[in-house]
């Protein structure tokens, strides 16, 4: 691994105190404190920051790579900033997109913004590039350092890039006609992509070796970017993390019913697609993001609510042009060295809250042909013989109450029907049809955080959605930074070996002379159809073969697809 060469060190070391709004700015001159890079678009002035191992690197944040997308330029279409006016000030952290969120933290409508970190933009190397699109299911989170900080991935040579993207239905508005064909939230990414491609160069960033990565909605992001005619030759390699777009049911062409609901909650008119985008852009953008809440239809079911959609052709530069499905099994596709995974126990914890509500258990109990489309994300219409058959196989027909045995049946069905199943079909589906290899694997390690973690006694209980996450990206707004040694911190070491690896060769293996004692030993094989071999990442790196495929059979026998 690289380290900090001697004289950046030496001013690290001296700040020894960072706080993480300020950026972890270590002691120097002027120009070794805010570094500025000379772009293709213009000037950019950063910050420095420091890594978990005592790295400096250098931080532009917050920079827009596309105009504010307010006024009329909201529910459109991104469009890009070839060129900066001024100096860019990018030492300090961007806003949020809207969406809800505590008192007092940064959202902004005029969020499109992109963050870069590096270890030097003078070095005149060409570095692989990552580029990070966050989870949250198209409604909540953002590209922010407080919840993808880069304090442990710098610790490699790598280019960093995170982005926002727009969110809700400030992202993904769609009512299936010309005002608004939908997907704006993904040409956002699209519009970043470009931007890297024009200026990571300038950062030390090789824009012929990016990786792009993302969990849960980022995953399905992810694989998106395979399929769209946007996103050609802008990225190398890909890395999917517990989501897939191709489950149990189709793509949608629009999400009017959607529109229809946000326009009702702010007490628009819905009488047109018209009435209702002039109406909503009227609104405030905090009342448009707060009313997440309105969405839900069972507790916080379901966990999915704004979607893909395969556009309609109206002249717009589309996103999605046909169904995935269709796409993938044709291989119309612009595939790239691939990793899929999914954590052992993902949405488990999903079963605790209607449990433990009287109202909505004894729903699940009596009106389970209703609700359970709701909460597994199912089709909504003509399933009633499917979830009759998961009911009989996960919960043994019993009815559910409050207790360890029933958590355990609804959180394996809630964990399955989310991720695993449209996991499995995507690494199924692209071991067939992507030349490239696909490298499966499965987060299974539980350390000293998790994002689920009993109420009672504050510790994890099981390997679940974005846990995997802990181990690549300082999570400050949610968990203090790994420790500098200890088990967390050796899998902290394994994972960004891992990324790095992948995405300098697009092998996740360290064949190749790259100098990665955390891998040595691993001999980690593509799936194939016939071998479909994955990794389990705990605290030994293992291969096994068919991941959770005594559960996933089931599915494949209720919603089954040709291969
Ligand atoms: C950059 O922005 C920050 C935050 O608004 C401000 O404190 C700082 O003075 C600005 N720097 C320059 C050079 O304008
Ligand atoms: C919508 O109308 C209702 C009833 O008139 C009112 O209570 C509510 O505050 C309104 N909501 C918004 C967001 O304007
Ligand atoms: C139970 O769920 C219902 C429906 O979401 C909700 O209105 C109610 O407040 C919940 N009860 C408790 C005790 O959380
Ligand atoms: C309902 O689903 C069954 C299979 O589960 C299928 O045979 C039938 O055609 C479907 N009916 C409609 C109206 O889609
Ligand atoms: C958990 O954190 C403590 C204190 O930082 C550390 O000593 C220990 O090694 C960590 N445990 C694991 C599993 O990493």
């Amino acid at each position: 691994m690289s380290r900090c060469l001697l004289p950046c060190l030496l001013a690290c070391l001296i700040s020894s105190v960072w706080t993480a709004d300020q950026g972890d700015g270590c002691q120097g001159s002027q120009a070794e404190q805010f570094p500025v890079v000379m772009t293709p678009s213009g000037p950019i002035r950063g910050s420095m920051m420091q890594t978990r191992r005592g790295r400096a690197f250098e931080a532009y944040r917050g920079i827009r790579y596309a105009e504010p997308p307010v006024g009329e330029l909201r529910f459109q279409p991104p469009v890009p900033i070839m060129s900066y006016n001024e100096k860019v000030n990018a030492t300090t952290e961007g806003p949020a997109c809207p969406r809800p969120a505590r008192q007092g933290y940064y959202l902004d409508e005029d969020c499109l913004r992109i963050n870069v970190y590096t270890p030097s933009h003078t070095s005149g190397q060409r570095l692989p590039v990552v580029f990070y699109i966050h989870a949250g299911g198209f409604y909540v989170f953002s590209g922010r350092s407080d919840v993808a900080g880069p304090h442990y991935l710098l610790d490699r040579d790598i280019v960093l890039v995170t982005i926002n993207y727009r969110l809700g239905s400030l992202g993904f508005l769609c009512t299936g006609d010309e005002v608004a064909p939908g997907n704006n939230g993904f040409k956002d990414q699209v519009a970043a992509l470009r931007w890297v491609r024009r200026n990571i160069a300038a950062f030390g960033g090789d824009p012929d070796l990016v990786t792009i990565t993302g969990c849960s909605a980022g995953s399905h992001s992810v694989f998106l970017h395979m399929l769209s005619p946007m996103s050609k030759g802008l990225f190398h390699r890909a890395i999917s993390m517990s989501g897939s777009p191709i489950g149990s049911s189709l793509s949608p062409h629009h999400l009017k019913s959607l529109a229809v609901r946000q326009a009702q909650l702010l007490n628009c008119s819905t009488t047109s697609s018209t009435e209702i985008i002039d109406c909503l852009k009227t609104k405030s953008w905090r009342d448009i993001g707060y009313s997440l809440r309105g969405f839900y239809e069972f507790g916080f079911d379901p966990v999915r609510i704004w979607r893909p959609v395969v556009e309609k052709d109206f002249g717009q530069e589309r996103f999605l042009v046909e169904q995935p499905l269709d796409a993938v099994r044709a291989g119309r596709m612009h595939p790239v060295p691939y990793i899929i995974s999914q954590t052992r126990d993902e949405f488990f914890w999903m079963a605790f809250y209607p449990l433990r509500n009287d109202t909505l258990r004894s729903k699940f109990n009596n009106e389970w042909e209703t609700v359970a489309p709701i909460s597994f994300v199912l089709p909504r219409d003509n399933v009633s013989a499917q979830v009759t058959r998961l009911r009989q196989v996960y919960l043994g027909n019993r009815p559910l109450a409050n207790d360890a045995e029933s958590a355990s049946r609804l959180g394996k069905l809630y964990a399955d029907a989310i991720v695993g199943f449209p996991v499995h079909r995507l690494a199924n589906l692209m071991c067939r049809h992507s030349p490239y290899p696909v490298y499966y694997y499965e987060f299974a390690y539980i350390g000293n955080h998790s994002h689920y973690e009993d109420p009672v006694t504050n510790k994890p209980t099981g390997a679940v959605h974005h846990d995997d996450l802990i181990y690549l990206f300082s999570l400050r707004y949610r968990f203090p930074d790994v420790p500098a040694t200890g088990p967390d911190a050796d899998l902290v070491d394994k994972m960004t070996a891992i990324w790095y690896t992948f995405a300098k060769t697009g092998d996740p293996n360290a064949y190749g002379g790259l100098d990665l004692p955390e891998l040595s030993g691993l001999h980690w094989p593509a799936m194939t159809p016939d071998k479909r071999n994955y990794l389990e990442i705990n605290k030994q790196l293992t291969v096994k073969t068919n991941l959770k495929e005594d559960r996933i059979k089931l599915w494949e026998e209720l919603f089954p697809i040709e291969y």
